[in-house]
């Protein structure tokens, strides 16, 4: 496509009036790229910011990363989903710090190798950090790039992706690679928005649009729906003593892997079964009532959970697997996930 080379000029200007102060603008090193690229892929820039000062704050350096117990690096992501992202992270940083002196190497490929580093997050740190010519297409990116050249193209495949990238690689200008990536990015987020109508009237791609020209953003970018997800029944249990709840922690390979979770089952109980189940368990239960269902949505899995209050006897000894933590320490040190948060809250209640 002839056209691209035409957006250059016009987007870096943009960019220079309309860019958004954000934290790891202010102080682009490869490290503060590097964390906020991975919190970006999981939410939007408004959530994000709290937890990058509270993450950079804690961990200041790639060798703080990769010393970290995992409760505590599990507790700093807790809400932002996907904790496989900030284990590779951390796998990351050991190679860094093993290899580099805990510092990320100006090299594009050697960066690309790091775990979990795809091309779009190597590309962002090597141009935001290093000013390195190398693409960072997003999905933002991929939204402006379909619409200014009304691509019909398939944006989920991988094909069509590769090769906006090759695009984007013949025209990333060799000064201020980094912002040019940025100015499509943010051009993405603010004003060729994903949800509703794009802002056109503000966009300073809009004489060299064909989408625009021809009425027909809202029917861009092409995507294949994603595949339906698997549909799990579960039942949730909030086992309670006097002063205690119990956890357990989830296997280290897997779903939510590594974390600690409420005790659980695959599929629907009555509440005799349940008793008979915490019997089962060598516990004492006292009494039971049912709590709402609840649904929370991972990416190929839904869990449509009942859940069930059970008060205890202190327990003498905790059940294989299981463990009996105090309820005030328990949202300062456990990490539990989103998953579990309408049953969570239940912990606090006298029952
Ligand atoms: N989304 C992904 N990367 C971003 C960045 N560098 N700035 C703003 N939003 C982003
Ligand atoms: Fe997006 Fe409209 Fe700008 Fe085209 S003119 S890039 S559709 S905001």
């Amino acid at each position: 496509m002839e056209a691209l080379k035409e957006i250059v000029n016009p987007i870096l200007k943009w960019y220079d009036s309309h860019a958004r102060v954000l934290p790891w603008r202010e102080d682009p090193s490869p490290y503060r790229v590097w964390v906020s690229e991975i919190m970006l892929q999981q939410t939007r820039v408004e959530a994000v910011k709290p937890y990058f000062e509270r993450f950079i704050k804690e961990l200041p350096t790639i060798r703080a990363l990769a010393e970290a117990p995992e409760d505590r690096l599990m507790k700093l992501w807790e809400g932002l989903g996907y904790y496989n992202r900030v284990r590779n992270m951390q796998k990351a940083a050991i190679e860094l710090t093993e290899e580099y002196g805990g510092e990320m190497p100006a090299d594009f490929e050697r960066i690309l190798k790091l775990p979990g580093i795809g091309s779009y997050t190597a590309g962002a740190i090597a141009s935001i950090a290093f000013g390195i010519p190398r693409p960072a297409v997003d999905g933002n990116v991929l939204r402006v790039l379909s619409r200014v050249q009304k691509s019909y193209e398939d944006i989920m495949k991988q094909s069509v992706r590769k090769s906006f990238e090759e695009q984007v690689r013949a025209v990333i200008p060799k000064v201020r690679a980094g912002d040019f990536n940025q100015s499509l990015i943010e051009l993405g987020a603010i004003v060729c928005v994903p949800n509703g109508a794009p802002k056109c009237e503000e966009c300073p791609l809009k004489e060299l649009c064909r989408a625009h020209a021809d009425g027909v953003e809202l029917e861009l970018p092409k995507k294949t729906p994603p595949k339906k997800r698997r549909v799990e029944d579960r039942t949730v249990l909030v086992l309670l003593s006097d002063n205690k709840a119990a956890l357990k922690k989830r296997p280290s390979k897997g779903l939510l892997a590594g974390l600690y979770e409420l005790p659980n089952l695959e599929g629907r109980y009555e509440s005799q079964e349940i008793l008979n189940y915490v019997k089962e368990l060598g516990l004492s239960p006292i009494r039971i009532q049912s709590l709402p269902e609840a649904k929370h949505i991972f990416s190929h899995i839904e869990w449509h959970m009942a859940g069930y209050a059970v008060k205890i006897e202190e327990p003498d000894k905790e059940p294989e697997g299981f463990f009996f933590v105090e309820k005030a320490q328990m949202e300062d040190i456990y990490s539990i996930p989103a998953a579990f948060g309408a049953y969570t809250e239940y912990f606090k209640h006298r029952f």
